[in-house]
């Protein structure tokens, strides 16, 4: 099936969010990985939280924020990596299939863009580092409207944009609480379920769930 647009979330489905801790895994220790996994969970935490009391700061701070707790939360992870780990959540590794799909699906003719709670800075810097800046259209960000999805109305300026109903535009995620959210709202929904994990929001369920991107 082919859609006008296909609209990516990029921290956790363009962008491996727990590359910045792999890559300095042997000075973190032992338990990077489930520091990676805190740190990832309270920069998601904040975000809601500020959306529902619309007190907005912008993904990056909640970035710093939640990095700081995650330090907290493990004393083994050395503190002095705080700077060294924000320089590598700066420059994210891409999922390999990436460059390849996005370039292919416009080939096609559709437009590309990304959606994402990420700061204009940090995905600007992101797609840069990646390489993807010639294979992506538009990239919108939640810092136009100082909220964070799954609020409709993040997911409503693509729609505007482009002016095309929600129905005709697919949306990859996977973040299965983002997919719900795009569900809600209308989009045709691909929830790439990189971790194999169960699935939530049943009322609410993707179109189609894919291991990775590769099959689009
Ligand atoms: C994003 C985060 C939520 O890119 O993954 O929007």
């Amino acid at each position: 099936m082919s859609s006008a647009a296909y609209v990516f979330d990029a921290y956790g489905t363009l962008f491996d969010v727990h590359a910045a801790a792999r890559r300095h895994a042997e000075r973190a220790g032992p338990e990077y990985q489930q520091f990676s996994e805190l740190w990832r969970a309270k920069q998601l935490e904040y975000s809601w939280v500020r959306a529902l009391m619309g007190a907005y700061q912008d993904f990056w701070a909640l970035t710093e924020q939640a990095l700081d707790t995650a330090l907290a939360g493990f004393p083994s992870v050395d503190r002095g990596l705080r700077s060294d780990l924000l320089d590598a959540y700066r420059a994210l590794d891409c999922y390999p299939e990436v460059p390849m799909v996005l370039k292919a699906l416009r080939a096609r003719g559709a437009r590309v863009a990304i959606l994402s709670n990420g700061s204009p800075t940090m995905l600007e810097t992101a797609v840069k580092n990646a390489g993807l800046d010639t294979v992506i259209d538009d990239v919108f960000s939640v810092d136009t409207l100082k909220t964070y999805k799954p609020a409709p109305a993040v997911y409503d300026m693509v729609t505007t944009r482009y002016r095309l109903y929600p129905g005709v535009v697919s949306f990859q995620s996977s973040n299965r609480w983002d997919i719900a959210g795009a569900k809600k709202f209308g989009f045709r929904t691909v929830w790439i379920n990189r971790s194999q994990m169960p699935d939530e929001y049943f009322d609410l369920g993707p179109d189609l769930i894919l291991p990775s991107l590769e099959s689009l």
